[in-house]
């Protein structure tokens, strides 16, 4: 029976573990997991969401409470805040300390690449992601996934680029129609993705679908996009994610033509996982019918999660003059403007709890918002209990030899030995 480790994805001039692990922001897929990924032969992913408040928690910078500082004269304002702008070389400088240090303590033959979500509108959609994207490539990213959005025009924001052309550069889409588009829109820059993720319904973070979004199945789009590159006479590297869940899983797709799996919940309960342990457990813990696709992100896409986690239904005030990273061109985010109705509705002093919108910034930051995959529940099943009750930790080499060589659908427990690795 194969394995994971039969394969191989060519990727440019590297020969890579087809196993890929994906962006999970804010600060879940941490430098350190990325980089543990990429020692280990593989792609990991860091994330630019948020990078101002990843590099204060990690590198003592202070560009969250100085914007705020500076803003802090609109926070009342709930229904305008195109004031707060982001200062574009400061959002230069962080990216580039976040991806710089990463790629420093990057080791071994894998790489490392960052997860660009086009969602993250912040204020001034084009400038912003124009700046993250170049910044990124000049701290010396080895790949870019263009993530949550169609990013129409995103190559044009980096076709000057002295690195445009050595660069990976791959877009995440949910179908072909999302695809055809990319291509069609992109098409003038006479350069083409280097690899496709196809993320299906059962992925964690924002889904690419509808309210239908049950009713779509990966292996389908895959098959769907294949057989149209093909008949386009188009040889680009398919990645599918969501919901590959063992080795046994990740071998069906490479055995029909994928050229890797991009994998992410298996990775949220490893030591190198930047979420908190207590939210590790409550993964770890998480039955079937905890884990719900809502629409209480502000981008407007379905995004699943944990039911009952802090960030649904808190009130939160909004937080857009310290953070503001899903405010839309003209400064306005879905969440402030419920907030500022309910404010106005309520008695002075009633305690505001809104269900329809999070505050996601917020939540994103404190890790509050529990987003997961479709699979959370089976977590459990992949460690042992510790005397307290708790689930032991894993270590991202164990989940990543794990999906390497595994054969079927086992899934290995860590009691063995380091060196039976
Ligand atoms: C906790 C969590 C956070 C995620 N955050 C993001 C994100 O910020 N951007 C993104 O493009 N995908 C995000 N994803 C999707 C993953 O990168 C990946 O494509 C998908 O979850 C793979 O499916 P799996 O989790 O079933 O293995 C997230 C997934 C999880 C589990």
């Amino acid at each position: 029976m194969k394995c994971v480790d039969d394969f191989r994805l060519r990727l440019g001039s590297h020969e890579l573990i087809p196993i890929v692990v994906g962006g999970m922001g804010v600060d879940i897929s941490t430098s350190t997991l990325a980089v543990e990924v990429a020692r280990l032969g593989g792609i990991g992913h860091i994330s630019d969401a948020m990078v101002h408040t990843v590099t204060d928690r990690r590198h003592g910078t202070h560009y969250v409470k100085d914007r705020l500082k500076q803003y802090k004269f609109n926070v009342g304002n709930l229904l305008d805040k195109s004031v707060a702008q982001f200062d574009l070389g400061l959002l230069a400088e962080a990216t580039r300390l976040h991806v710089g240090k990463t790629m420093e303590a990057k080791r071994g033959p894998g790489l490392v690449f960052v997860n660009c979500m086009e969602k993250l509108t912040m204020n001034n959609p084009r400038e912003t992601l124009r700046v993250r994207l170049r910044a990124a490539m000049d701290a010396g990213i080895d790949g870019i996934t263009l993530a949550a959005g169609l990013h129409l025009g995103s190559f044009a924001l980096i076709q000057d680029h002295p690195r445009f052309h050595d660069v990976e550069l791959g877009i995440i889409v949910s179908s072909l129609r999302a695809l055809q588009l990319f291509l069609k829109k992109n098409a003038r820059h006479e350069r083409l993705p280097d690899y496709i993720v196809i993320e299906g319904p059962l992925a964690g973070g924002h889904l690419g679908f509808g309210a239908d979004w049950a009713e779509h199945d990966l292996a389908a789009i895959v098959a769907e996009i294949r057989a149209w590159l093909h008949a386009e006479h188009l040889d680009i590297p398919l990645i599918p994610a969501g919901g590959i869940f063992t080795g046994g899983d990740a071998v069906r797709f490479l055995e029909q033509g994928a050229a890797a799996v991009q994998v992410a919940t298996r990775f949220t309960v490893t030591r190198e996982c930047g979420l908190p342990d207590d939210v590790k457990q409550a993964y770890f813990r998480a039955s079937a019918d905890q884990i719900e696709v809502n629409n209480t992100s502000p981008t407007g896409y379905p995004m699943r999660m944990l039911k009952g986690c802090p960030a649904v239904g808190s009130g939160a005030r909004p937080n857009c003059e310290a953070f503001g990273y899903l405010l839309d061109g003209a400064g306005h985010c879905q969440y402030a403007e419920l907030y500022a109705r309910e404010l106005a509705r309520l008695p002075k002093g009633q305690k505001i709890r809104i269900w329809d919108k999070t505050c996601l910034c917020t939540h994103m930051r404190n890790f509050d918002c529990w987003t997961c995959g479709h699979y959370t529940w089976r977590l459990k099943e992949t460690s042992v209990r510790e005397a307290d009750g708790g689930y032991r930790l894993l270590d991202t080499e164990h989940v990543f030899r794990d999906y390497l060589h595994s054969t079927g659908d086992e899934i290995g427990l860590p009691i063995v030995k380091e060196d039976e690795y």
